[in-house]
């Protein structure tokens, strides 16, 4: 596991003011962890998102949000196993990474999954008799939204891939049922 710990910040916005996949800045509390694009990361990143998930007073969304980054890391490390693109240009031996961003209110959580891979999700449609091809059904059956976007160094903020390459984000909004 590679971390570069967590970064937290309070501000006065209202989380879901903007377009909650890209205005980071809005969420009260932040949090970002960079992980090696292994199988073994998947795990890593559940635990990490429980603690934080719990430090953060959201257990009662644990369970959903810890779904969702299982979900969207396991996706993300396959497509960096099948893309060279997140690899450091100065560091050609350096095994690809992927990101993962969380993001608090007091009642909702965003996930982020950045990887370096230029393809695509593409939520496929149900299929009873498909053994895989689910995850982003699932995503799309517990969140409140999801989607995807690119992310360049040119595109403004600093992008999230872990060296600032060029990548995509692939999101989900968790939201407290309760009223
Ligand atoms: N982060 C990603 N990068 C590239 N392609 C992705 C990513 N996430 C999902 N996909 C594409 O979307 C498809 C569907 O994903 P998913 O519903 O999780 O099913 P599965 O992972 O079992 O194939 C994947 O097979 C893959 O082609
Ligand atoms: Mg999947």
């Amino acid at each position: 596991m590679v971390s570069d710990g967590d970064d937290s910040a309070r501000t006065a916005r209202d989380p879901m003011s903007g377009d909650e996949a890209r205005a980071a800045d809005a969420w009260p509390l932040r949090s970002s962890l960079a992980l090696g694009a292994f199988p073994s990361a998947v795990s890593c990143a559940r635990l990490h998102t429980r603690q934080v998930i719990w430090e953060w007073g959201l257990k009662e969304l644990s369970e959903v949000v810890e779904l969702v980054v299982s979900e969207l890391v396991t996706n993300a490390v396959k497509a960096s196993a099948a893309t060279a693109a997140d690899r450091d240009p100065g560091e050609p031996g350096a095994p690809p990474f992927v990101r993962l961003l969380l993001f608090g209110s007091d009642r909702e959580a965003l996930v982020q999954v950045w990887d370096g891979s230029p393809a695509l999700p593409v939520r496929n449609a149900p299929d009873l008799a498909a053994i895989s091809g689910r995850g982003l059904m699932l995503v799309e059956a517990v969140s409140a939204r999801w989607g995807y976007h690119h992310v360049s160094p040119s595109a403004g903020p600093a992008p999230p891939g872990p060296r600032g390459q060029p990548g995509k984000v692939v999101w989900a909004l968790v939201a407290d049922p309760l009223p």
